[in-house]
């Protein structure tokens, strides 16, 4: 008798384990895509474009605008003469941001060309909040656009 309860029940905890499995992974792209509705800021591929684009022609190691550098991690960690611009985890307190953000003033950024757009200061305030992952090596340097300095 147990035995022939017990064959009857088994397929069926069987089937509840793998409906239970199933519904659970079913379950985890949802919560993932919730979990992350801000998309994941990656340095390579939307951050470096914007400062190659905007930045390192004034801040790399020969030319040294507001005593910073923004070519590598290490340097632009060691910040402008001010001090650190980058805190990672607090956009607000971050220098690189407050420059983007101001209007007018030799203070802001960038001092000369156009302006970022409000999707580019944006990816930069993910960045940082994120944690400002800056790799090192070849991903992580930042070359300037070839440009006669002088004539900047
Ligand atoms: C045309 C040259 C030029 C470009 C392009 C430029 N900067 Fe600057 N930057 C300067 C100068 C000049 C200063 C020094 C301003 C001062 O202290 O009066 C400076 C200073 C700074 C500082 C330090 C501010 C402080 O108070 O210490 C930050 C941060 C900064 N720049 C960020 C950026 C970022 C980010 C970009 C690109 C979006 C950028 N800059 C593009 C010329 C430039």
């Amino acid at each position: 008798m147990t035995s022939r309860l017990l064959s009857f029940c088994f397929p069926f905890s069987l089937f509840a384990l793998t409906a239970l499995v199933s519904c659970d992974s079913k379950n985890q792209p949802e919560q993932a895509k919730t979990d992350s509705e801000q998309p994941i800021v990656d340095f390579v591929t939307d951050v470096k474009p914007i400062l190659q684009e905007h930045c390192v022609r004034c801040h790399n190691e020969k030319s040294l605008f507001g005593g910073l550098n923004l070519t590598t991690k290490a340097m632009a960690m060691r910040g402008s003469d001010t001090g650190a611009i980058i805190v990672s985890g607090y956009p607000d307190k971050s220098l690189i941001l407050t420059a983007l953000s101001l209007e007018h003033g030799e203070k802001a950024m960038p001092a000369t060309g156009p302006k970022l757009s409000d999707e580019e200061k944006e990816t930069l305030r993910l960045w940082i909040e994120q944690g400002a992952e800056w790799p090192d090596g070849e991903e992580g340097s930042v070359p300037p656009v070839e440009v006669d300095v002088k004539s900047v």
